[in-house]
C-alpha cells in the first residue's frame, strides 16, 4: 500500500508529491511549521490528506511545545495554509475538542492524546475511504472507461483514495474497466499522481489533457466520472480541482453520470451553497512555468484558482462512507448526518 503519511517518534512522515512521479521521496517534518509549509507547497494535498496532516501537525506541535498556552497559535498557523479544503478546520475543530475535553489532565498527558487523536484520524480514513468504495462500486459501469479529474487517491488520503477507492473497488469486485485521467493543469496531479498510482496498483490507465475530456465524454466509450471533493455545500454544490466544472457539464451534456466521492468530513452544511466556498488563488508562476522551465512570455499575467464549484445539477450522485445521498441534497445530505 503507499504510505501517503505517518506519525513517528522522529516527526511527521509524508511521501514528497512534488516530487513524483520521478522521485519517491520521504520527508520528515519536525515541527508544526514544517508540516504548515508542506500543506502549503503541496507536498501533502488532497482534501483528506490535508486533514491528517493538520491533525498531526497540531499533535507535533504540542509535543514541541512548553505549555497548553501555545495550542490555539499551533492551531492558527496550521489553519492560514491552504482554504478550499475544509477537511482541514474540521481535523483542527476535531483536535481542539480532544484538547478542551482534556483541560483536567497533566500537560504530558494532554499531548499523548493529541497524538492518539491524530494517529486515529488517520487509521479511520483508510476505513472511511474503504467504506466509500463499497457504496460506489455498484455505479460503475462494467467493461466501460472510467473518467477521473486530479488526485482522489491513496495519495490524496491515507491510503486506498475516494474517487480511485471507488475504482479500486470496483476492479476488486470483478468490473472490466479502465481509467482515463485528465492531466489536471497545472499541477499535473492527474499525470504525476493518479496514472502513478493506478500504474502501481495494475489498474489500467490512459493519460488525456484536460482539453480532451468533452471528445471522449462524447465518444460513448466512457461510463462514467467519478472525482473527489474539497467542500461539499448543503445544497450539493461541489468544490473540486479547478477543471471538474467542465467536465461536469460536458459529462452531463453527453449523458454520462457524474459521481463525486468523498467522506462526510468534507460536507460543509454550513454554507448554503457553492459561493459561499474560498476558493483558494495560488500562485501565477505554477501556470507560467512547468518543472520551472518557462511556458509563456516573461512578465506574463496569469490567474490560477486552485478549484471550481460544480453547482449541484451536475452532480448525479454523492457517495460518501454513510451512503449515497441524490438530489434534492438538502435533503440527502442532512440524512446522512444525523
Ligand atoms: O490542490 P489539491 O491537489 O490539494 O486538490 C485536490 C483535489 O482537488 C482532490 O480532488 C480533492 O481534494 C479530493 S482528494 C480525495
Amino acid at each position: 500500500m503507499i504510505e501517503t503519511i505517518q506519525w513517528t517518534d522522529a516527526g511527521v512522515v509524508m511521501i514528497d508529491q512534488t516530487r513524483l512521479p520521478r522521485e519517491e521521496v520521504y520527508v520528515t517534518c519536525i515541527d508544526h511549521h514544517q508540516v504548515a509549509e508542506a500543506i502549503r507547497s503541496m507536498v501533502i494535498r488532497g482534501a483528506p490528506a490535508i486533514g491528517i496532516a493538520a491533525a498531526m501537525g497540531i499533535a507535533l506541535g504540542m509535543r514541541n511545545a512548553k505549555s497548553s498556552a501555545e495550542f490555539d497559535s499551533i492551531c492558527e498557523t496550521i489553519r492560514s495554509t491552504r482554504p478550499t479544503a475544509v477537511n482541514l478546520s474540521w481535523a483542527i475543530e476535531r483536535m481542539r475538542r480532544v484538547f478542551a475535553e482534556s483541560s483536567t489532565l497533566t500537560f504530558a498527558e494532554i499531548r499523548e492524546r493529541l497524538i492518539a487523536e491524530a494517529v486515529q484520524i488517520r487509521l479511520e480514513d483508510i476505513a472511511i475511504n474503504q467504506c466509500i468504495g463499497k457504496n460506489g462500486a455498484p455505479l460503475i459501469p462494467d467493461g466501460k472507461t472510467v473518467l477521473t479529474h486530479c488526485n482522489a487517491g491513496a495519495l490524496a488520503t491515507a491510503g486506498y483514495g475516494t474517487a480511485l477507492g471507488v475504482i479500486r473497488a470496483a476492479v476488486a469486485s470483478g468490473k472490466n474497466i479502465d481509467v482515463f485521467a485528465g492531466e489536471t493543469r497545472p499541477f499535473l496531479q492527474g499525470a504525476r499522481l493518479t496514472i502513478w498510482e493506478l500504474q502501481h496498483d495494475h489498474i489500467p490507465a490512459t493519460l488525456i489533457t484536460d482539453n480532451m475530456a468533452g471528445h471522449f465524454l462524447h465518444s460513448g466509450r466512457i461510463g462514467c466520472v467519478v472525482v473527489g471533493a474539497d467542500r461539499i455545500a448543503s445544497n450539493g454544490d461541489v468544490a473540486n480541482k479547478i477543471g471538474t466544472y467542465s467536465v461536469a457539464v460536458l459529462a452531463k451534456e453527453n449523458s454520462v453520470p457524474f459521481y463525486v466521492a468523498a467522506p462526510i468530513s468534507t460536507l460543509d452544511l454550513s454554507l448554503a451553497s457553492g459561493d459561499e466556498i474560498p476558493i483558494e488563488q495560488r500562485a501565477a508562476s505554477e501556470v507560467t512555468h512547468v518543472h520551472g522551465v518557462p511556458v509563456a512570455p516573461e512578465g506574463t499575467e496569469a490567474a490560477n484558482p486552485a478549484f471550481d464549484v460544480t453547482p449541484n445539477r451536475y452532480v448525479t450522485a454523492i457517495i460518501t462512507e454513510r451512503g449515497v445521498a441524490r438530489a434534492p441534497y438538502t435533503e440527502s445530505l442532512r440524512g446522512l448526518i444525523n
